[in-house]
């Protein structure tokens, strides 16, 4: 059995959510049985032949039984734009499971999950397969770019919010709420998606803590499977500057926060 697959995946659903967010319910029975928490599909988006490159989006959820798989997409540009028009029964090459996810949390620590953006869509899977429903805590602008609080909430997750403009749960940054978390548990084991100022802060409180995390990075990537070099981050190493380049496509997005090298 090949450990990633190409597909031509007819669209069952897809439909917005809130302000710029939508979910997209595809039929790919092959990739959603491989899944793993934290990996992603590499999309062909049809009809954009001025645009070749795939777009990378999280697995946010499979369904066994019917073969579905989701994503959950915020219209950027052109590419989420047109994904936006599609509707069911039109069909989209899908090329994964990609990357390499995260590490489910083990039975004797507490798990707890930072989220900002389409990174409640990466970490869900996370949750669901968690031996016990972890701690949730989700970021965004304002309310509307909190995404999936039901659906961790049915999971029995605890969950909290914050927004930088008040307008839901603490007033201020998510890694706020991380630090209340850490010092209220004991052994946690903390997993983070959203953007790259957000998970240096997660890594700077972790470490502060004397702990480790996982963290999902986000960068553009162009053939996603480790051809190109697109997508390199920098990852502490022995070598005389201290790190060497790392591609986010085939040994992330998920990487050790105590391997980054933050600039
Ligand atoms: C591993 C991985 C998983 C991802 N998962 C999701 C997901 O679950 N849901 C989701 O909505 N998005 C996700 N993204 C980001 C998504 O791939 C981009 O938003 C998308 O490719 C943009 O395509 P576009 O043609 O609409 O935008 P473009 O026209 O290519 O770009 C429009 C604008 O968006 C910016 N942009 C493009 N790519 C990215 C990116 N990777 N991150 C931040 N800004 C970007 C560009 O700089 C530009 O400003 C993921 C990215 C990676 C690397
Ligand atoms: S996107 Fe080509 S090597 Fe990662």
């Amino acid at each position: 059995m090949p450990d990633k697959i190409q597909v031509s995946a007819p669209i069952l659903h897809n439909q917005r959510l809130q302000k710029d967010y939508y979910q997209l319910d595809l039929s790919a029975a092959s990739i959603a049985k491989l899944a793993k928490p934290g990996q992603f599909v590499h999309v062909q988006l049809p009809e954009l032949q001025h645009r070749i490159l795939r777009r990378p989006f999280s697995i946010f959820n499979v369904d066994l039984d019917s073969g579905c798989l989701s994503i959950i997409y915020k219209i950027v540009g052109e590419g989420t734009e047109h994904l936006s028009k599609l509707a069911p029964g039109d069909v989209l090459d899908l090329l994964g499971p990609l990357g390499n996810g995260y590490t489910l949390f083990p039975k004797n620590r507490k798990g707890i999950i930072v989220a900002g953006g389409y990174g409640s869509a990466a970490t869900y899977l996370l949750a669901k397969n968690a031996p016990a429903p972890p701690v949730v805590l989700i970021g965004g602008r304002s309310k509307d770019d909190i995404l999936l609080q039901d659906d961790f909430k049915r999971l029995g997750c605890e969950l909290k919010i914050a927004t930088n403009d008040g307008s839901a749960g603490h007033h201020g940054m998510v890694t706020e709420l991380l630090t209340q978390a850490i010092a209220k548990t004991s052994n946690p084991a903390v997993a983070a998606c959203g953007p790259n100022a957000m998970l240096k802060a997660v890594s700077e409180i972790v470490e502060k803590n004397g702990i480790d995390a996982e963290l999902s990075l986000d960068h553009a990537m162009c053939c996603g499977v480790g051809a190109c070099f697109a997508c390199v981050v920098k990852r502490k190493a022995d070598t005389p500057n201290g790190w060497a380049y790392s591609r986010t496509c085939i040994d992330g997005p998920v990487f050790k926060a105590s391997e980054i090298w933050w600039d």
